[in-house]
């Protein structure tokens, strides 16, 4: 029984200001026994504030504080860098690694996103690792070849039972931010190529991994997404920064 996942990644957006009230709309509208679990996932600055704001709502048993990054590194001379110690320090209990702009605008490759994934872990932090294709992956035919590349890198550098608790968020690199969401089975096909990926390894983890959809959720499309056997939640972006588009879409998942 996998308990879904609504998770915000609110990118590099808010002010200290934004954020109060941000997550005073939520904490308004917070369901009391929400079917999903809640992250949300501020930039590195806020982390801490956001934890304060989260608590003093009473909402931190309710949503947890995830980051967007984080060093491969356990610590040392890593200018700009943040370790996943100092974000397990600062109240964090997931953080995302690989995301689609970290690969493509950052450079980060399969490897050392699989690094991330490592360190990560062995804070004691549950990774939520994206994988996706771009657009001509898709048209070429090859975003099996792509994700699965991605999700090898993972599995070779730290094996099949470090995803027992990890999360994968399949995020096709055309949906985000572009309005243009996966179909509801476009997203299964590809979660369920993820699962038997894992699967053939270990197929108890496997049925036991969470994997969001994350690309242009919205509470409009939420429920037919979630509706799919293999989707188990989904990684938010824009949506996430609005309450009420926020609290639809967690609304929107059933256990
Ligand atoms: P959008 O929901 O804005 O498309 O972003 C998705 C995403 O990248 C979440 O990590």
């Amino acid at each position: 029984m996998r308990r879904p996942i609504v998770a915000g990644n609110w990118k590099m957006h808010g002010s200290r200001a934004e954020n109060a009230r941000l997550i005073e709309e939520i904490a308004a509208g917070f369901p009391e026994r929400p079917a999903a679990a809640c992250i949300v996932c501020p930039p590195f600055v806020y982390l801490q504030e956001v934890g304060r704001l989260l608590r003093d709502a009473e909402l931190d048993s309710q949503i947890e504080l995830g980051a967007q990054d984080c060093c491969a590194e356990a610590q040392g001379a890593y200018t700009g860098e943040v370790s996943a110690a100092m974000l397990r320090d600062v109240g964090c209990t997931y953080v995302i690694v690989g995301h689609s702009e970290r690969r493509t605008l950052y450079g980060e490759d399969d490897q050392l996103v699989a690094r991330k994934f490592a360190a990560a872990q062995s804070k004691g932090l549950v990774p939520i690792l994206c994988v996706g294709e771009q657009l001509s992956e898709r048209e070429a035919g090859l975003t099996n070849q792509v994700v699965g590349r991605q999700l090898d890198a993972v599995l070779e550098l730290c094996g099949a039972d470090a995803f027992a608790g990890a999360v994968i968020a399949y995020e096709p690199v055309w949906a985000i931010g572009t309005g243009r969401n996966a179909t509801p089975e476009q997203a299964q096909e590809v979660h369920a190529f993820i699962r038997g990926r894992i699967g053939a390894r270990n197929a108890r983890i496997a049925a036991e991994t969470r994997i969001l959809y994350g690309g242009s959720v919205k509470a409009g499309n939420a429920a037919e997404l979630f509706a799919m056997p293999d989707v188990d939640g989904g990684l938010i972006g824009g949506a996430s920064l609005k309450a009420e588009e926020f609290l639809a879409i967690l609304g929107a998942a059933r256990s």
